[in-house]
């Protein structure tokens, strides 16, 4: 069993203290084999946030983590830096590396920036960096769970008509499939889900699990609470995405809801 610790949004600069204490006591309990954290490490991409952000991350248990930036951490307010670096601050502060790419007991995981300069909220994914990934991706063993990570969801269930996915998804998608990606994670909406590519794209040859995570610690929280996920892979046959939820009244971060999955010859399904 590979346990993979999903983490997104904290938005420091709107980090609420008790929330942060309480996720490192959980993600210490949980003993993950692994930590992603999907984007937005700031609110606004200034200094300081990011010297939090960077303090925060040294304090997560120590094991290997893969980082990828989110459209609140390029800078807002300097348009030169907006248009020249835009990911000056991240890569000085959190991780230069924009094309992570991490392999940890059978499970083998590809970041990508989908952060752009001129798109302030939405996030694009180009033929270059899916072809990145599918060639790190597919030099790992026939049994390694493989996984994309991207701050702007890939794939969104069919009833949600209010978010858009990133741009190029179904080129995304379609790619993707045929390199046997099985796990998407993404943040950007502060909502949590679990789902399989099959849903909206009808045919996918290979549909992999979508989880995507909630803001963690910020008090920028939608419809739900604060919520990351913890993923629970055995060998490459089963997945369970469950949901972790901060609960007012216990004062920590208690189980959600969780969502099973099975791999067949088509690729994972809801089991
Ligand atoms: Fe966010
Ligand atoms: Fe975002």
């Amino acid at each position: 069993m590979t346990r993979l610790a999903h983490i997104s949004d904290v938005h420091f600069g709107r980090e609420d203290s008790d929330l942060v204490d309480g996720l490192l006591l959980a993600l210490a309990e949980a003993k993950p084999d692994a930590i992603v954290v999907s984007g937005d490490l700031t609110q606004r991409a200034r200094k300081g946030q990011f010297r939090k952000a960077r303090a925060f991350l040294a304090e997560l248990p120590k094991v290997p983590t893969l980082i990828v930036p989110g459209n609140h951490d390029v800078s807002a307010t300097n348009l030169i830096d907006r248009m020249a670096r835009p990911l000056k601050r991240y890569r000085q502060y959190i991780a230069n590396d924009l094309t992570p790419f991490l392999q940890v007991d059978g499970l083998a995981i590809a970041g990508i920036s989908t952060v752009r300069r001129l798109e302030r909220k939405d996030g694009r994914i180009n033929r270059r960096q899916v072809a990145l990934a599918c060639g790190q991706l597919g030099e790992t063993q026939e049994n390694t769970v493989r996984v994309v990570v991207t701050h702007h969801p890939i794939d969104l269930p069919l009833q949600d008509r209010e978010n858009a996915t990133i741009a190029r998804a179904k080129m995304a998608i379609k790619a993707f499939s045929d390199c046997h990606v099985d796990l998407f994670l993404s943040g950007h909406l502060h909502a949590g889900q679990a789902m399989v590519t099959s849903t909206r794209e009808a045919g996918v040859p290979y549909a992999a699990v979508v989880a995507h995570a909630g803001t963690a610690v910020s008090t920028r929280t939608r419809i739900e609470p604060n919520g990351w996920n913890l993923i629970d892979l055995d060998g490459r046959q089963r997945m369970t995405v469950q949901q972790m939820r901060w609960s007012v009244e216990a004062g920590r971060f208690v189980h959600g809801p969780h969502a099973g999955f099975a791999r067949g010859d088509r690729g994972w399904m809801a089991s």
